[in-house]
Formats: structure tokens, sequence, C-alpha cells
């Protein structure tokens, strides 16, 4: 299974070059199209015996990589789950803003929760506040228990929250404490492991994001040894009918980072498509030249390994992989 990790960073590069062909081109149905297409190519030709728990959405919505989908080969000893966003930040790829990835998380059969598309309301932090928040916690209570923990100021504790509407009263009660709100227009993944990283200087993420987005942050969470807790909530009428059909009731139940990402092994990958607080994106240097930064990562290694590597276009056709 290490082996793996590799051909997964091959994978999100080579869809991640893909996707920043379509940057700020104001399509963002082709270039989610385009990085599905190779992704799926790609994951086909491995040999693992995959199931996608969280991918496009649902068969008759999404005709590729959804959920359910076997991709691999069906005869290998790799029994796997998957949870994939190939554009993760599709707005921001196609709008030409930061915080728009790749990514792919790996788990033996059963270990990533097949989450509904549906929202959830997360709070998550990095290795030096495990087990000091509490989601049904007040803000302020959660930012007193980070600073402590963090020994710092309130005032030097900086909360990233994305820039929606509904996220108003949370940034006030944050900027109430004292402490320093840095809005993202998209990418929570990131976001949450951001937390994971001191010289990102994001030292929490709190708000609503896409459930299936908290999975993959969860398997990073895991990975980087940070802590992630969520509640999954219905902000329309088309996410409460995927709760009912799915038979979730109880929207108290409050899922951590190992209810989200479970087992021992899982495997996280993340190439960037354009800038974000952990990773540089794609850079096309000259005619054939591209330069990609992806973070690999183990549970049960625990390294986590950035990869920065130079592709030259003439010598390999990107999406043949
Ligand atoms: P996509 O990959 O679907 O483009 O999601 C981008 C994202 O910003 C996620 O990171 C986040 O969890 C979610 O959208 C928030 O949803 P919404 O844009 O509906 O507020």
């Amino acid at each position: 299974m290490r082996l793996l990790a590799l051909e997964l960073a091959r994978i999100t590069e080579a869809t991640a070059i893909a996707a920043a062909q379509w940057v700020g081109r104001r399509d963002p149905k082709g270039a989610d199209k385009e990085a599905v297409d190779i992704m799926r190519r790609a994951l086909n030709n491995m040999d693992i015996d995959g199931t996608i728990v969280i991918g496009e959405g649902e068969r008759d919505k999404a005709p590729m990589l959804f959920i359910g989908e076997k991709v691999g080969r069906s005869e290998s000893q790799n029994k796997v789950d998957i949870a994939v966003d190939p554009v993760e930040g599709t707005d921001a790829c196609a709008y030409g803003r930061n915080d728009s990835m790749v990514v792919m998380a790996v788990g033996r059969k059963g270990s990533l929760l097949a989450a509904p598309d549906v929202y959830m309301q997360k709070i998550a932090v990095g290795p030096k506040c495990l087990g000091v928040i509490d989601i049904n916690a007040t803000v302020r209570e959660n930012i007193e228990a980070v600073a402590k923990a963090l020994d710092k100021r309130k005032s030097n504790v900086t909360v990233m929250v994305l820039d929606r509407e509904r996220h108003t009263g949370l940034i006030d009660e944050i900027s109430k404490t004292g402490a320093k709100v840095h809005t993202i227009s998209d990418g929570d993944v990131s976001a949450c492991m951001a937390t994971c990283m001191e010289e990102s200087g994001i030292d929490m993420y709190m708000g609503i994001g896409g459930a299936p987005e908290g999975v993959l942050a969860a398997a990073a969470l895991r990975c980087m040894g940070g802590e992630i807790q969520g509640k999954l909530v219905a902000l329309h009428d088309d996410e409460q009918e995927r709760l009912d059909k799915a038979g979730i009731t109880d929207l108290s139940r409050v899922y951590r980072t190992r209810d989200l990402a479970g087992g021992t092994e899982i495997f996280f990958v993340a190439t960037a498509i354009t800038n974000g607080p952990v990773l540089r994106g794609v850079r096309f240097l000259g005619q054939s030249r591209v330069t990609t930064e992806t973070l690999v990562m183990r549970t049960e290694s625990g390294t986590i390994r950035k990869i920065l590597a130079t592709h030259n276009l003439d010598k390999k056709d990107f999406t043949l992989i």
C-alpha cells in the first residue's frame, strides 16, 4: 500500500495541470469535466479495487466519479474507499482566485464516511490544540481554549472563515473576542489543513462548508495530527431531501475526526491548482515546463511530504497518465 502514495500524487499532479489550463476562463463546468476525466482514467489504471465514497455526486447528476462508482481492477487485493474532489474550489479556479486544489483521500474499505452532499458546521485546529475545542461550546470559549493551548493572546489568534452571508454573525462573534478573522472565497479543505502548518499563520477554521469536504479535511488532519468536529446541516430543501434519503435525522450528532476518516491507514494527497495557504499553484514556465506543489501524507508514518515537481510537457502527455 505504501507505494500507492506516489501513484496518487502523479494523479493529482496531472489533474491539477489539466485544471490549471482553465484558470480564469469562467467555465467551472469545463474545468471540472476535464479534471474528472483525467482522474477517472488514471484511477482505472491503478492496482486498486476502489469504490468512490465521496465524489462528484449521485450517479444521475454526475456522469463520472459518482458515489458508488467502482474504479481500478476488481481482482486487485487493495480494496479501498476513495474520497475525491477533482477541483476543490471550482469557482476559485474558474474565476482565477486563490485556494483551488485537487484533493484525494484513500483508505481501507469502510474507513471514509460516505457523507451525503449536504452542509456541515465545522471547527478545526492543529496538533497543539488537540482535545481543547468543542463544537457545542461558544465561539468565545473555543477561541479562549485555542489561545491558551497556543500560549497566545486572544488578539493574536487567527480564524479562517468562508466568506459567506451565513457567516456574518460568526464573524461578529469572533471579532468581539479580539481574535483576527481571515476570510476566503472558497476551499475549506485547505483552510482546515492550514491550521496544522504553523507557517500559514492560521490557528482555527470555523463555519459551515460542504460535508464531503469535511471528510476530505478529516483525512488530511488525521495525517497531520489535527482535529476537526462537524455537525450535518441542511441549508436548503434539496439537502434536507438528501438527509431524509440517507435516513439521517439526528443533526445534533457530532462527527469527530475519526468518525469522518477512521481506520489505521489513510492516504491524503493534494496538488494546488491556484495558490493557497499550504501550497503554491501550478505555474507554466515557457513552452513546455510546468511546476506543481503536492502534499502527500499517510497516517501510518505521519510523514508530511511536499513534492515540488517540474514537468516537461514535451515528454509526457498528462492527459494519458
Ligand atoms: P467545490 O469544490 O464544490 O467548488 O467547493 C468549494 C467550497 O468552497 C468548499 O471548499 C466548501 O466546503 C463549499 O464550497 C462551501 O459551499 P458553498 O460555496 O455553497 O458555500
